[in-house]
Parts: structure tokens; C-alpha cells; sequence
């Protein structure tokens, strides 16, 4: 029997993790003295993200957090991969403190500007070395080129209608939204003011948003190159073809995390991977062979140290279904 104080300090850590859009896909069930992890299946992105892939890395990386928070108690967790369902977790045995566990709280994803600094620039290029699956670009040139890049691939994805119908329904522009503070991309996190927010709302409707394209301002709307320009690196995040999604999610938490140990701070630039042309591209240029799978791009760097971005979640009582 698993203690329901226990399961509700692990599920509390675990919730901290990153998910895609935020939208927090993991519920956790308690069955026989195990944990049976299960998707929500009202929360999915069917345009954005139709495979399900940034789902079950969400998945991956909520588990990853479930296991360093009971190594923080003492517990080893035996993860298993499930048909059905995502997996079913077993505590048996006793486990070290994860050394990544004392930084899960202040991870956060920073989509503001970065500063510029020499101690960000060592702590890249030490990650470089201790971190195979990261490609990490530290030329102001590379870094340039890639934000051009990502302002060209998210045009593309903008156009459509259907996906920013998908991006702004997980929006919350208005703290009088009644999810600000449980769930999707709030104002906040996005480091957008309340004036650039409601512009924002205006902007991606339909209609307005190609209006907008016709006389070629739509690009200058949805531009994020000059935060992506100031951050110190982009680091390349790439696994094995092959690999479950729920497992690179466990590989992609832990990453991030390191990040975070190293006084980084960090935002996923998903289009990049999901874009056919800006993902061939990055290949092609830095090397990446067919059998490894580019799962995102992440730029890097100092956050100023006020600018500490909100944590939007869902209350423990949605996760844990009894
Ligand atoms: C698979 C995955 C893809 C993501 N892609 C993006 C992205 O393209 N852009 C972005 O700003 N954040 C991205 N994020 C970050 C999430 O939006 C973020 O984790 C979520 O809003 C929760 O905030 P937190 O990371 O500060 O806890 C991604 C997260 C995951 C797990």
C-alpha cells in the first residue's frame, strides 16, 4: 500500500516538470500498491502535435520528475512502459538523492531576454563536453542564422489557421482568464505585458492574422529573433531515431535540469524540430546522421535575476485520480 501522503509529495514534484503548452497531460493512479500513469485524453494538440510525440515526451518528462522525487524519499522507482496506458511505476527497493533533484523547483522555461555573460558562455561549452546529445552553437553568426530560421519555420506554422486556433485556445492573455494560474502559456511566462498580450489576442484571429500577412506584417509580429539572437547558445537536443517518445521525455527533463545546475536558463524552440525545412536544414548543417531524431533546439543564457517567470499548474486533486 502506498502511502497517499507519499503519492501526493511525488505527484506535487512530478507536476513541476515541463509539459508542451503547459497543457499537463499525466494523471497518476494508485492500483495494488503500484502507480498507474495515464493520459488525460482531453488534453492532446491534433494539429500541432498529430502523432502525439510532444505528448508523450511531456509524459516521459512528468515520470522522470516522479522518480527523482521518490529518490528524494529514499524509494526507487521501477518504471515500466505500458500498452495501454502510459506506464506503471513500482516503488521497491532504496534509492541516492538524484543530484538533479535540487533544482526542479527553480526550472523554469525563461522566453524573455538574456544577459550577456561570461560564466553562461563556460557553462555551455562545459555541457558541450559532458552532454552527447546536445549540438551546442556558440558562434554569434550560427546563433543568427538559426533565429532567422525559427522566424521563417514559425511564420509557416502561424499561417495556419487551424494551429494558432490550437496555440491561442492554451493562451491565457488575461489574468481574468480562470486558467491563468493552472494551466497553458499564460502573459507571464510568456514574457509578454498586458498591452502586448491583448495585441497578441488581436493579432492571431482569424482573418486579422492574414490581413496582416497580405501587407507583409504578419513576419515582424511573430518574430522572437532578437531574443533568440541574445541568447549565449543554442543548444541542438537530439536522440536516437528509434527511441520511444516517452523515453527521450525522461532524457529531455534531466537535460533541462542540467541547465538549471549550471545557472542556465532555457526555452524550447519546438518549431524547429517540427518544421520539414528548418529541421533539414539544422541536420544537414551540423551533421546530424538518420539515425538520430532532432527533438528540439534550445536557446540559452542568463535570465536577469527579477525576471523570475510564473508556474502555472493544475491542484494535485485533478492529478491524482482515485
Ligand atoms: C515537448 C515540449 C515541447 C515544448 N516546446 C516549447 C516551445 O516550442 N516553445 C516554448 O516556449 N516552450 C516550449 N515548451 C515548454 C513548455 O511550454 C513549458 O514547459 C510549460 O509551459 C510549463 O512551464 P515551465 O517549463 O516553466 O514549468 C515545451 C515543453 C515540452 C515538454
Amino acid at each position: 500500500m502506498l502511502d497517499p501522503r507519499v503519492l501526493r509529495t511525488l505527484v506535487a514534484e512530478a507536476s513541476l516538470a515541463p509539459s508542451v503548452h503547459n497543457i499537463q497531460p499525466t494523471r497518476w493512479r494508485p492500483e495494488d500498491g503500484r502507480v498507474v500513469v495515464t493520459a488525460d485524453p482531453a488534453r492532446r494538440l491534433p494539429i500541432g502535435d498529430p502523432e502525439g510525440r510532444d505528448v508523450a515526451v511531456s509524459h516521459g518528462c512528468a515520470v522522470e520528475g516522479f522518480r527523482i522525487a521518490a529518490a528524494s524519499q529514499g524509494l526507487a522507482v521501477e518504471v515500466a512502459p505500458d500498452g495501454s496506458d502510459v506506464a506503471v511505476l513500482t516503488l521497491k527497493g532504496v534509492a541516492e538523492v538524484d543530484p538533479l533533484a535540487a533544482f526542479v523547483g527553480a526550472r523554469r522555461t525563461y522566453r524573455g531576454r538574456f544577459e550577456a555573460s561570461p560564466s553562461a558562455r563556460d557553462a555551455c561549452a562545459r555541457l558541450a563536453e559532458t552532454c552527447p546529445d546536445l549540438v551546442m552553437l556558440q558562434e554569434q553568426e550560427a546563433i543568427a542564422d538559426l533565429a532567422a530560421l525559427y522566424d521563417d519555420a514559425s511564420l509557416r506554422w502561424f499561417r495556419r489557421a487551424d494551429y494558432r486556433a490550437e496555440l491561442v485556445s492554451w493562451m491565457r492573455l488575461s489574468r481574468r482568464h480562470a486558467d491563468w494560474a493552472r494551466d497553458g502559456l499564460n502573459a507571464e511566462a510568456m514574457a509578454m505585458s498586458p498591452l502586448e498580450a491583448a495585441g497578441a489576442g488581436l493579432v492571431l484571429r482569424p482573418g486579422v492574422f492574414e490581413a496582416l500577412d497580405k501587407v507583409g506584417l504578419a513576419r515582424a509580429l511573430v518574430a522572437e529573433a532578437p531574443v533568440v539572437r541574445s541568447a549565449t547558445a543554442v543548444a541542438l537536443f537530439h536522440r536516437p531515431a528509434d527511441e520511444p517518445p516517452f523515453e527521450t521525455g525522461r532524457r529531455f527533463y534531466r537535460v533541462w535540469l542540467a541547465f538549471t545546475q549550471a545557472g542556465l536558463s532555457a526555452s524550447p524552440m519546438a518549431v524547429l524540430a517540427d518544421d520539414e525545412a528548418a529541421s533539414a536544414s539544422l541536420r544537414a548543417e551540423h551533421g546530424l546522421g538518420l539515425d538520430r531524431r532532432l527533438i528540439t533546439a534550445f536557446r540559452l543564457g542568463l535570465a536577469p535575476a527579477s525576471r523570475q517567470p510564473p508556474k502555472p499548474r493544475l491542484p494535485l486533486e485533478s492529478l491524482i485520480l482515485v
